[in-house]
């Protein structure tokens, strides 16, 4: 009888490579736990500290009192001379539905929504943000170039959503101070 072969032994070369590979996959599991631990971090940091300028508005309310009150609704010269811009989102228009800014102006836009989510763009800039119930989303701006933009409503809000947009008109800084002159918040629309 003869003796079975002994089973085939790694040689050292293999062996060798198998311990590259090893250390190879210790380092990407290390970087995957990393990102996990950067990921797990990053959530809960933020839900405890949430962000540090968060204005919230009775969505129930807001043509009838407060800051967007119907008649507070447009764009507004304030003692600084910069304008302020109030608009609201509701299916499926904005209020106002075209709004009036200065060139070259400092402008503080302040919107919120009347009932779901509304997208706030600005086609041709970078202006572009959400408008959600409960909240007052706010963002500064100037604009150098005159002549009217659109501005699609670009979160889908609805059956109407396709048709929910307004314009927003730049006009020269004198012609802007002539039709704010006397009126409490000036708007485009006719
Ligand atoms: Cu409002 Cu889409």
């Amino acid at each position: 009888m003869t003796e079975p072969p002994p089973p085939p032994s790694h040689d050292e070369g293999a062996e060798r490579i198998e311990g590259i590979e090893r250390r190879w996959a210790m380092v990407g599991i290390g970087v995957l736990l990393v990102l996990v631990v950067v990921a797990a971090f990053a959530g809960i940091h933020q839900a405890a500290m949430p962000q540090s300028r968060v204005e919230i508005v009775d969505p129930l309310r807001l043509h009838l009192s407060g800051e967007f009150i119907d008649s507070n609704l447009g764009s507004a010269v304030e003692p600084d001379g910069s304008v302020t811009v109030r608009a609201i989102g509701q299916e499926y228009s904005f209020t106002p539905s075209c709004i009036l800014v200065p060139r070259d102006t400092p402008i503080t836009f302040r919107a919120t929504s009347a009932d779901v989510v509304h997208g706030f763009l600005i086609d041709g800039t970078d202006i572009n943000l959400m408008l959600v119930p409960g909240y007052i989303s706010s963002l500064r701006a100037r604009f150098e170039t005159l002549g009217e933009r659109y501005m699609p409503c670009h979160e889908f809000c609805g059956t109407g959503h396709e048709g929910m947009w307004g314009r927003i008109k730049v006009v020269d800084k004198a012609v802007f101070a002539q039709m704010a002159a006397g009126a409490k918040r000036v708007s485009c629309v006719k």
